[in-house]
């Protein structure tokens, strides 16, 4: 069967921004919090029933939640949090099955999830940032999760934090950040896995196009 190629990330950034430490360091001293749509609040509450006060696993930017699904079925102790701001995606989740019943989809965005899961204290055992959108024009560097000012909330969250992407300049530039961030190690390992065992759509897309996949890890 013949496979859409993705294209490889082409950006004139080759490194990570200059301006990252400053921008990091500036976000870590601000309270920042933006105000949060009613539609969110719903969302929370739902998720926050849901979870009560079990050990939670976080699948944020899930997509089609094809790696929520894994989680759930690899993880039956906690319970799973799959959230994107995408329903369309979200409503593709039913070709995986039956959902398991420690998974929960939430639509909303995470820069004001992540704001009331923090605030609620849930206990994240495990957070999931898988293949992000880059951002990759140079101007672009706030809109990266680790330049914007929402990055002192995804550490607050806590557990074992793992991003994946097909993009070595933003996969530097994560771990750039939360070493500035934390005391914590942080590990950045190029990922070597066979098509078959690709854990989400994007993963295998990427994989099949031959790209080269970057995992950054810290437990926070
Ligand atoms: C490149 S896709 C990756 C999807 C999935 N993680 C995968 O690996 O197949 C990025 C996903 O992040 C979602 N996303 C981007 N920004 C978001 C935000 N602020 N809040 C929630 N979801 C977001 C998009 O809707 C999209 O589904």
């Amino acid at each position: 069967m013949s496979v859409t190629k993705s294209p490889l990330i082409v950006s004139s950034q080759t490194a990570p921004n200059k301006n990252l430490a400053k921008l990091v360091q500036k976000y870590q001293n601000s309270e920042w919090q933006d105000s949060i749509p009613k539609q969110a609040l719903n969302a929370f509450q739902m998720a926050n029933e849901f979870v009560s006060s079990n050990k939670v696993i976080l699948d944020s930017g899930c997509g089609t939640g094809e790696s929520s699904y894994h989680l759930a079925e690899k993880f039956p102790e906690y319970k799973v949090i799959g959230v994107d701001k995408s329903t369309e995606r979200l409503q593709r989740s039913h070709v995986y099955g039956d959902r398991p019943v420690n998974l929960l989809f939430v639509q909303c965005d995470c820069v004001h999830l992540w704001g009331l899961i923090k605030e609620a204290m849930w206990n994240i055992e495990r957070h999931y940032l898988f293949y992000l959108n880059p951002r990759p024009k140079p101007g672009h560097l706030q809109r990266r999760w680790h330049g914007h000012p929402v990055f002192p909330t995804i550490i607050a969250l806590g557990g074992v934090l793992t991003m994946r992407t097909n993009w070595k300049v933003y996969a530097q530039e994560f771990m750039q950040a939360l070493e500035i961030s934390c005391s914590a190690e942080v590990m950045m390992n190029e990922l070597v896995l066979e098509i078959d065992n690709a854990f989400t759509p994007f993963e295998r897309k990427y994989r099949q196009s031959g790209h080269q996949l970057y995992e950054v890890v810290i437990t926070l």
